[in-house]
């Protein structure tokens, strides 16, 4: 397991892609504020990704559609603040990219001047290619976002696997193909068949992370709260559990509760 201590050096788009050359898997984590993004930038993580999943883990919404552009600033302000080493990619929210290119570009450069974040994802292939170009122009770098893409549930009507048919699989092929010619850095895959995820990994050069699309892809991607087991009944295939932080919370804030009513907290050592 590695950890940092002097001489960092900071995962960029670049590192990301040599790291996809030479083979070396990346390491790519969920986190939305200044505490736990620090955890996980000293344990060594390549990538942290301040996921518009804050709608679901942060703040109890069913989709991610709620979340707004000054809340995913709120919390990419918070991350960046603890983050030496790790790439930092903020999602850009549902409603803030998908209107016109404009808008877009407006969104991602408040992204990049409010939170000091790398770079920004998107969800989506050819419906919003202006969008991402005119951001890419900027010099903002673009992480895309296919297979399942949680803004689009209205849609689907589901979270189940996505890209099992022939055309939705083809069409995946090419967005694909699309988001890297463009000039996108790296290409999220959710819930897809790991076969499938596989083949877009090897056609394309740029880094291929997957969140249940199996272990041909270039790395992986969990959401924190998901794989550090905050909430036990939460448990899709794809996702294994790391810690089990829902019973480890209760029995501590449990013991504080009866440490409080019997009075042995705070003993005499805990006061002034
Ligand atoms: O918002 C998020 O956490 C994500 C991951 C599921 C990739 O987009």
């Amino acid at each position: 397991m590695s950890t940092y201590s002097e001489n960092i050096r900071k995962v960029t788009t670049h590192r990301l892609i040599e790291m996809k050359k030479r083979g070396e898997k990346i390491s790519m984590l969920t986190a939305y504020d200044y505490s736990m993004a620090k955890l996980i930038d000293a344990a060594g993580m390549d990538v942290i990704l301040v996921g518009d999943s804050a709608s679901n883990v942060m703040a109890g919404n069913y989709t991610t559609l709620p979340m707004t552009l000054n809340q995913m600033i709120y919390h990419g302000a918070a991350v960046t603040k603890a983050v030496k080493r790790a790439h930092v990619v903020v999602d850009m929210p549902f409603g803030s990219y998908q209107g016109n290119s404009r808008e877009a570009l407006a969104s991602a450069i408040r992204i990049m001047k409010e939170t000091y974040a790398d770079s920004v994802k998107m969800e989506g292939g050819s419906e919003i290619r202006e969008s991402v170009e005119r951001i890419l122009s900027a010099g903002i770098p673009v992480m895309g976002h296919l297979g399942l893409m949680p803004q689009s549930i209205n849609k689907y009507g589901t979270y189940t696997v996505r890209a099992k048919e022939e055309s939705e699989a083809n069409k995946l092929i090419e967005d694909a193909l699309l988001l890297q010619e463009i000039g996108c850095f790296a290409i999220v895959l959710e819930k897809i068949p790991a076969e499938l995820a596989e083949r877009v990994a090897k056609e394309l050069t740029i880094p291929i992370i997957g969140i249940g699309a199996g272990g041909g892809v270039d790395g992986q991607v969990l959401v924190m709260h998901d794989m550090l087991g905050f909430d036990r009944h939460f448990s899709p295939r794809f996702l294994r559990r790391y810690a089990n932080l829902s019973d480890i919370i209760t029995e501590a804030v449990q013991h504080y509760i009866k440490d409080v009513k019997s009075q042995d907290f705070p003993n005499e050592t805990e006061q002034y």
